[in-house]
């Protein structure tokens, strides 16, 4: 298949269409934006997910945070004919999971995301890779993503990165104090 460098292959996806980068300060108020554009359509999706009345306020808060944790991988994603505007970002924390089992050196995913516009057309894998990559870097010995089960783009990515399920988190409402 012939075509531009930076035409846009649906489904393959064009790797030269897209810049992605470490986060720097001048993206954070950008990166805020993409959280919560995030976090709103998780808790569209999962209903149970629901937001805080003061998520917009307490989001900067928590990006400045990203930005100072040394065992932070996050890397942000944009158009390479646009390296300002923000498409996506993936995020991920390199820890020892408590030795109950074994002490792991873990990971772990805690977001990806594309804007809705930009999808399926290789971001999302590009980012997470990085991020998987930063990780493994970093002397990870497994690598692992918690992820909703309503959200399918996220689950799909994910599998086609060749992660399979571990733990499954079971929930339901607790009954009312005084009933059984
Ligand atoms: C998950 C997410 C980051 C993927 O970003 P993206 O740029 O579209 O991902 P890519 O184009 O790199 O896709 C890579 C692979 O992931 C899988 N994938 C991506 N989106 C998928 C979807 N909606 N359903 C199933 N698999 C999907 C596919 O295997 C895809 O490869 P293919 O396009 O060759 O089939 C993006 O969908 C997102 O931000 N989602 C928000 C949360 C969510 O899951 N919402 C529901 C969306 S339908």
């Amino acid at each position: 298949m012939g075509g531009t460098p930076n035409e846009v292959t649906p489904g393959g996806g064009d790797l030269a269409a897209f810049v992605v980068r470490p986060l720097v300060r001048a993206d954070l108020a950008r990166l805020a934006d993409l959280r919560w554009k995030f976090l709103g359509e998780t808790a569209h999706l999962e209903p149970r997910l629901r937001l805080a009345v003061d998520v917009r306020d307490r989001l900067a808060t928590t990006i400045s945070v990203w930005a100072e944790q040394d065992a932070r991988e996050t890397l942000v994603g944009a158009a390479s004919q646009d390296p300002e505007t923000l498409l996506g970002y993936a995020t991920g924390l390199f820890s020892v999971w408590p030795p109950i089992w074994r002490a792991q050196r873990v990971g772990e995913v805690g977001e990806a995301f594309v804007l809705p516009e930009a999808r399926r057309r290789g971001l999302g894998r590009l980012l997470l890779q990085g991020v998987l990559s930063g990780l493994s870097r970093r002397g990870a010995e497994v690598l692992r993503a918690a992820i909703p089960t309503r959200l399918e783009g996220s689950l799909g990515l994910a599998r086609s990165l060749g992660f399979t399920p571990l733990l499954r988190v079971l929930e339901k409402g607790a009954p009312a104090p005084g009933v059984r």
